[in-house]
């Protein structure tokens, strides 16, 4: 059926609940997740975003099957992840990163021929298999040193070949480029577009908003364990207010000169930023009526303003929203 979704989420909580000390016993309760709905369509790559505590790893471990939520449902192929969670592990890949899951202590290529085992990869395909993957990450030349010799980078980079060597038709991504160089960071980055051109269905987290723009033509933006908003990039710029965004800089503006930049047409949201002893006034715009030149005129009496005029990035996006729910 390609109408059903790679991915389908539908009410997920996850409650986090563990007590603390001996004598005097602290209960805490951390609500991970509060009512999470999420589709992805098959074959393509799903950008979700939020802050540190937002609960993405905690969605993502669920997905992959390592979790179990604490109520709602999510299917993953059309399978639950609770239920039908053994024939799902073979057919979908995690990449969590960090230092957990490898072994230390052996060479690249054992570790791979360990999870090529216990994937049940066919004996006559191993070698040439894990070959390839190491050489899909650029790590050929390292493969028979010990991973305890490895930099963060190239640890990340044989968790990625560990998290595809299978063959997955989903792809679990949690902050794949985090600790590597601009140009690995790149050639990762390729690597996940020739995954979604194979058909690997892929969600990925991250916390660099080019990355998200780059890779994902949908996002979802997870705050405080809910979605606070699903849409492509072009259509989450118009929920924040448009396209445009104006920059006008100088050493400290009133509360009279914001206010006048405020009303000035189609402004849908000034922000006030200080920087050192500048302050930064942002500028959403909806439309065209106002041009830099409208914003200095408004602002006169400044002789080191300056203005500029951006195209609202998604990070500014994810900022207001971000925000917005902070409020
Ligand atoms: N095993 C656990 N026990 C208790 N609380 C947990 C556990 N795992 C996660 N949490 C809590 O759940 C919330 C969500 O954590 P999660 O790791 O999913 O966030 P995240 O969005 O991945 O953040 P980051 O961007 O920092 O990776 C946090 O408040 C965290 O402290
Ligand atoms: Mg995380």
């Amino acid at each position: 059926m390609p109408d059903t979704p790679a991915i389908e989420v539908r009410g997920v909580t996850r409650l986090f609940e563990s007590r603390k000390g001996f004598l005097f016993r602290e209960h805490t309760r951390t609500e991970a997740l509060r009512g999470v709905d999420l589709a992805v369509r098959s074959g393509s790559i799903y950008g979700l975003l939020g802050p540190n505590g937002a609960g993405k790893t905690t969605l993502v471990k669920i997905l992959s099957t390592l979790l179990l939520p604490t109520s709602g449902s999510a299917r993953v192929l059309g399978h639950d992840v609770v239920e039908d969670s053994e024939w799902l592990r073979p057919r979908i890949g995690l990449v969590l990163g960090g230092e957990r899951g490898l072994y230390n202590r052996v060479s690249a290529r054992d570790n791979l021929r360990y999870f090529a085992d216990l994937y049940g990869i066919p004996g006559g395909e191993r070698e040439a298999r894990i070959a390839a993957v190491l050489e899909r990450v650029d790590l050929l030349a390292a493969a028979d040193r010990r991973v305890e010799e490895f930099s963060r980078g190239m640890k990340q980079k044989l968790h990625i070949a560990r998290g595809i060597l299978h063959r997955p038709e989903v792809l679990f991504l949690d902050e794949p480029t985090i600790g590597l160089d601009p140009k690995s960071a790149r050639e990762t980055r390729k690597l996940v577009r020739s995954l979604v051109s194979d058909g690997v269905t892929i969600l990925l987290t991250t916390h660099y908003m080019f990355e998200a723009e780059e890779l994902c033509p949908e996002i979802a933006v997870l705050s405080k364990g809910r979605i606070v908003a699903h849409d492509t990039v072009a259509g989450l710029r118009q929920l924040v207010g448009g396209d445009r965004t104006l920059e006008a800089e100088a050493y400290g503006f009133d509360d009279r000169e914001v206010d006048a930049v405020r009303r000035l047409p189609g402004v849908s949201k000034v922000v006030s930023e200080e920087y050192g002893p500048r302050t930064r006034l942002t500028l959403r715009l909806r439309s065209l009526q106002t041009s830099p030149d409208d914003v200095a005129a408004a602002l006169p009496g400044h002789s080191e303003l300056s203005v500029r005029e951006r195209r609202t990035s998604l990070e500014d996006v994810y900022l207001d929203l971000v925000e917005e729910e902070a409020h």
